[in-house]
């Protein structure tokens, strides 16, 4: 059983919208889907949450449907602001590890995102997982290749990236606080539940990855996170779709 988890209802949608759900229902207004996903002779028995935003609502969801379905690996997807200046609107970063930037400590001498008296700052996503991820191919869109035609990336641009996401509670939309914190934490893309999710798998000792496409340059441009975020949704899909095959193909 591998479970796929998303905050926003766009990025699940995309992802339901291509399985046949045996049972779909509501945990406390929470959308849960338990379902197989088929594809020819493969198939692998996957189950679906839209978490809502934030660590609190992504915790809290998650550790529920592990109760309920156990599951072998989690696959998180979904949207992500840019911090690192090369990386684009339609980028994917798949993340070696992620960690909570608003988790702030300091005053007691401890280093910012670590989680006080455990001793848990960064979480690496499972290896095995971020190579599935880094092997599928690169997605492609239209409104994404009209987007690179009047904003054309450099010949030598990488789509996709391992890096470090971060998460907090706060939507990034000011380009100095954007430097400051691809500088402190080095970075890539930032959003607002991955760091949660991955701690909560982490006590659970299940296998995590976190593959976000970049919907905005978290600096304010105006109106990028909501254009972007049908091209993210699709990109997820993909994601999801090429794994789950690499997945039931292994097993
Ligand atoms: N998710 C997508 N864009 C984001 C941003 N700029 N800040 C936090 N979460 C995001």
């Amino acid at each position: 059983m591998t479970l796929l988890v998303s905050a926003l209802s766009a990025e699940a949608e995309a992802v339901a919208a291509h399985s046949d759900w045996e049972k779909e229902y509501d945990w406390n207004g929470y959308a849960f889907r338990r379902g197989v996903w088929t594809d020819g002779s493969y198939s692998e028995p996957i189950a679906l949450i839209q978490t809502g935003v934030g660590k609190t609502q992504s915790a809290m969801v998650t550790q529920r449907a592990i109760d309920e379905f156990e599951p072998e690996r989690i696959i998180m997807f979904g949207a992500a602001g840019a911090l690192d200046p090369d990386v684009r609107i339609g980028d994917i970063v798949v993340a070696s590890d992620v960690l909570q930037h608003d988790l702030d400590a300091t005053i007691l001498g401890i280093e910012k995102g670590t989680i006080p008296y455990t001793g848990i700052r960064q979480i690496p996503s499972d290896p095995e997982l971020v190579a599935m991820a880094m092997e599928v191919p690169v997605p492609e869109s239209a409104e994404l290749a009209a987007f690179d035609a009047e904003n054309p990336p450099e010949p030598d641009h990488k789509r996709v990236r391992r890096g470090r996401i971060v998460s907090g509670d706060e939507f990034v939309s000011d380009p100095f606080y954007r430097i400051e914190l691809n500088e402190e934490f080095e970075a890539l893309a930032v959003e607002m539940e991955g760091a949660s999710v991955a701690l909560v798998a982490l006590v659970n000792h299940v296998p995590f990855v976190l593959i976000r496409t970049i919907s905005d340059r978290s600096d304010g441009s105006a109106m990028e996170f909501e254009q972007f975020l049908g091209v993210c949704s699709s990109f997820s899909w993909h994601y999801v779709s090429h794994m789950l095959r690499t997945i039931a193909s292994a097993g």
